[in-house]
């Protein structure tokens, strides 16, 4: 089986790594890679947004599975392109990738499906006075969204009411993050505890896997900027069996359900970004892709083949399987470069990857690239220090020892990923 990854972060390198355990041994390409998947497999040198690239390399290399990993492409519709020219692919379409890629849509499917999720209103562009009456009238705290894809930050969680209507201002005057922010929704701002689950749908079957929680914030207890995911543990304790329970029944069933009936059956990993009050979860976002850093420490807890679990996906035939996970934990502590997610520079030496792997942990590239001097930085998130325990601390003692085994000029990490999971279970 010949197989083609779309990505070069963490994520498409836990996805390469994971496909390339598979006992059908399949060929494995990522479009356009880094070193971690170069050592798996072929880097193909085109853009992840090159749709028109990646289709005409698919059928020159008879590629008989495409797996996409970040948004970008899906929202601009490879899985159409695909679909047209006969070539298998997981993900959704680009209508369905509108989950994702519209947060008006989004929030407006989910009022008409009941689906439980914070009150909003959404508002043109500019329409900023009718924006800021309300949030006047709502008062703080309260969210403010860029309705289009931000790549991650384009939601303000704002603190008072003065700190909204200067978010309003950023997105609806200033044009911060340009056409996304064609339309604004503001949310009631939510308490509780967030987690990850991700459903792989064919559009009418569904299998869940285990439930991870992301680190989102730059800093030590939750403090400072949002940034793409700074850590990663599995399973979330957040997340008993009766909150999956009820995230089946009142999020991800119902969204399917919906998606096929308004003619966009939903296909692909449906990720859902909830907020978990008193066992009630609501959903904070959809995003139509495997989270990174989550699927670094979902992946490797599977046991299924997943390339088969995959090409079922594609092929509509995912009724009768059934994920099959070990009673272990993993963690994930990404090492970013110093200043992310602001400036950072690159092209700094990377040393003790085998260190850190004799100490037990994996490591999943992201940022890197190679140079004639070996290993160096080349992005924000840098690395995905990640290990498999019979429990989540010895999870979390491996993954910091292989951090402690890695250097590079500037590495800034948290040295608190996973205190809330531990915290439930020592309650
Ligand atoms: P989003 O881009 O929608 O995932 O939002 C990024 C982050 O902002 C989330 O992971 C939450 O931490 C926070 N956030 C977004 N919406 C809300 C909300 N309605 N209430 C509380 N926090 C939120
Ligand atoms: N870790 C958050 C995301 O992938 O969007």
């Amino acid at each position: 089986m010949r197989i083609l990854v779309v990505g070069s972060g963490g994520r498409e390198h836990a996805l390469v790594w994971a496909l390339a355990r598979s006992p059908q041994a399949p060929t494995l390409f990522t479009a356009p890679g880094n070193p971690g998947t170069a050592a798996l497999g072929t880097n193909v040198p085109i853009e992840a947004t090159d749709v028109v690239a990646l289709q005409a390399f698919a059928e020159k290399e008879a590629i008989d599975l495409t797996i996409v990993g970040p948004e970008q492409p899906l929202v601009a519709g490879i899985v159409d392109a695909f679909r047209e020219a006969g070539l298998p692919i997981v993900g959704p379409t680009a209508a369905a990738a509108r989950l994702e890629g519209s947060k008006a849509f989004a929030k407006d499917f989910m009022e008409r499906y009941r689906i439980p999720t914070a009150t909003y209103r959404t508002f043109e562009g500019d329409a900023f006075d009718e924006a800021a009456a309300y949030v006047r009238a709502e008062g703080a705290p309260i969210v403010v969204k860029a309705s289009g894809l931000a790549a991650g930050k384009g939601a303000l969680v704002c603190a008072t009411e003065d700190e909204a209507i200067a978010a309003l201002r950023q997105i609806m005057v200033d044009r911060a993050f340009g056409a996304a922010g064609d339309r604004v929704v503001i949310e009631e701002f939510m308490t509780g505890e967030e987690a990850s689950v991700f459903a792989l749908t064919d559009g009418e079957h569904y299998v869940v896997t285990v439930p991870a929680q992301d680190h989102k914030r730059v800093g030590e207890g939750d403090t400072g900027p949002n940034t793409g995911g700074m850590g990663a543990y599995a399973p979330a304790p957040i997340v008993t069996g009766g909150v999956l329970t009820r995230v089946c029944r009142e999020i991800i069933e119902p969204t399917l359900a919906g998606m096929a009936e308004e003619g966009h059956p939903y296909t692909g990993v449906l990720y859902c970004g909830l907020m978990i009050d008193a066992g009630q979860p609501r959903v904070v976002e959809f995003n139509c892709r495997l989270g990174d850093p989550e699927a670094q420490v979902v992946l490797p807890l599977l046991q299924n083949d997943l390339a088969d679990v995959f090409m079922k996906t594609a092929e509509g035939k995912l009724s009768g399987v059934h994920l099959r996970m070990g009673q272990e934990a993993a963690a994930c502590v990404v090492m970013a470069s110093g200043g992310y997610p602001g400036a950072y520079a690159t092209g700094k030496p990377i040393t003790g990857l085998d260190d850190a792997a004799e100490r037990g942990a994996m490591v999943f590239q992201a940022g890197t690239s190679v140079t004639p001097d070996g290993l160096v930085t080349d992005g924000g998130r840098v690395l995905g220090v990640t290990a498999l325990g019979p429990t989540l601390e010895a999870a979390l003692d491996t993954a910091y020892a292989g951090v402690d085994a890695i250097h590079f000029d500037g590495a800034q990490y948290r040295t608190d990923i996973g205190h809330k999971g531990m915290a439930h279970l020592q309650s």
